[in-house]
């Protein structure tokens, strides 16, 4: 697990560490065991760059419901109508998600727990990274809000539905295998610049005085990978195994698309895409590692194709302590929709 691996969290977060990992570490083909016959699976995020071909390569392995969601549906069906075209038998929703809006995470999550039989496998990949300051409706900073406040939502919202589909899904006596949820890091969180707040962490990066758009989307993915670390504190991986994919560089999204005109982020993006990104299939490949090939070893974890050490931050005196600030104020935050009680009730 990730929280052992403390002694080279320094290695892994360097830029020596990073080329090797990125330059000369193919990323391994999915086991031929791996099939998801008669399962349902979610991926957020999916009307293109990773999410649409993690949803491709998910029915690659034969999922047989695959739901993905858009901000609007026409963009969805546009993307739905391409998997449709290469996997007719599959039965393809698009149902549709503003991590933007608390309500609409919640309306989502709601559909989940009525109108689906089963749900096995989920990938919280919607994100963005935003140059501009701009408040959501609900009052948060949007890359803060998108990245990880509608995320960590939606991860609560969706675990007790997972465990009782799983539940539900298994045969009399059989033991339930557990759901999986896998949400998407970034190896941006190795290299943030945060310091321990001395008020709320959450109110800290929520300010447009010197808002800068990387610096926030690395904080986001930061909170992520520590709120996964304590989700694994509560939820049993008998019931739903956890984990952080870090996609690294992939190249060929359009996760920059609004650093229009900004060219040192442009540059940073292309030249960082170009010397160490990975194609668009291989870089995938690795959420289906993180979401189906890695076992409960991984629950609570940050990693790729294999478990790899949370960012250096997270293993300090400061960020243990910030981790657990964040897990309270995060509760908090999101206490309208109950958190706090949904993770009493799946506390093992
Ligand atoms: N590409 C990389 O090198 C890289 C590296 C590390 C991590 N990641 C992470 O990988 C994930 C996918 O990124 P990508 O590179 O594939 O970027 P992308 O091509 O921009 O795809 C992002 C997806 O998220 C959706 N999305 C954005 N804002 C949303 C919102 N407010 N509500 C709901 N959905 C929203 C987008 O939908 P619309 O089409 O409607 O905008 C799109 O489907 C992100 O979490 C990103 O942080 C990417």
């Amino acid at each position: 697990m990730s929280s052992q691996l403390k002694d080279s969290a320094g290695w892994a977060a360097s830029f020596p560490g990073t080329v090797w990992k990125q330059v000369f570490h193919r990323v391994p083909k999915i086991p031929s065991h791996i099939d998801l016959s008669g399962k349902t699976v979610i991926v957020t995020g999916a009307t293109g760059g990773i999410g649409l071909e993690a949803a491709r390569q998910l029915l690659e392995v034969r999922a047989s419901r695959l739901i993905l969601t858009a901000r609007t549906q026409s963009k969805g069906e546009t993307a739905a109508a391409e998997l449709r075209s290469k996997f007719p038998k599959a039965d393809i929703r698009v149902w549709t998600l503003e991590m933007e809006s608390y309500e609409s995470v919640r309306q989502f999550a709601g559909r989940c727990e009525t109108e689906l039989d089963h749900l096995d496998v989920v990938i919280l990949n919607a994100g963005m990274g935003r140059t501009s300051f701009i408040r959501t409706g609900d009052g948060r900073e949007s890359t803060l809000q998108v990245n990880y406040l509608s995320t960590a939502l939606l991860a609560v919202l969706l675990l007790p539905i997972l465990r009782s589909k799983a539940i539900a899904a298994a045969s009399p006596g059989e033991t339930p295998s557990p759901g999986r949820l896998t949400v998407v890091g970034s190896d941006m969180a190795h290299w943030v610049n945060m310091k321990e707040p001395a008020g709320g962490i959450l109110d800290a990066v929520d300010s447009s005085v010197g808002f800068q758009g990387m610096d926030q989307y690395a904080k986001t993915k930061l909170f992520l990978t520590m709120i996964v670390s304590k989700l694994a504190e509560v939820v049993s991986a008998d019931d739903v195994i956890v984990n952080v994919v870090n996609p690294s560089g992939v190249r060929g999204t359009s996760l920059m698309r609004d650093a229009k005109g900004q060219y040192a982020i442009q540059a940073f993006v292309y030249i960082n895409g170009l010397l160490l990104g990975r194609n668009l299939t291989d870089g995938t490949r690795q959420y289906l590692h993180s979401a189906l090939v890695l076992g409960k070893e991984s629950h609570g974890s940050f990693g790729d194709w294999q478990i790899r050490p949370y960012p250096p931050f997270m293993y300090t005196d400061a960020g243990i302590r910030m981790t657990n600030k964040l897990w309270e104020e995060t509760g908090y935050e999101l206490r309208f929709a109950e958190v706090d009680a949904i993770l009493e009730k799946m506390k093992h």
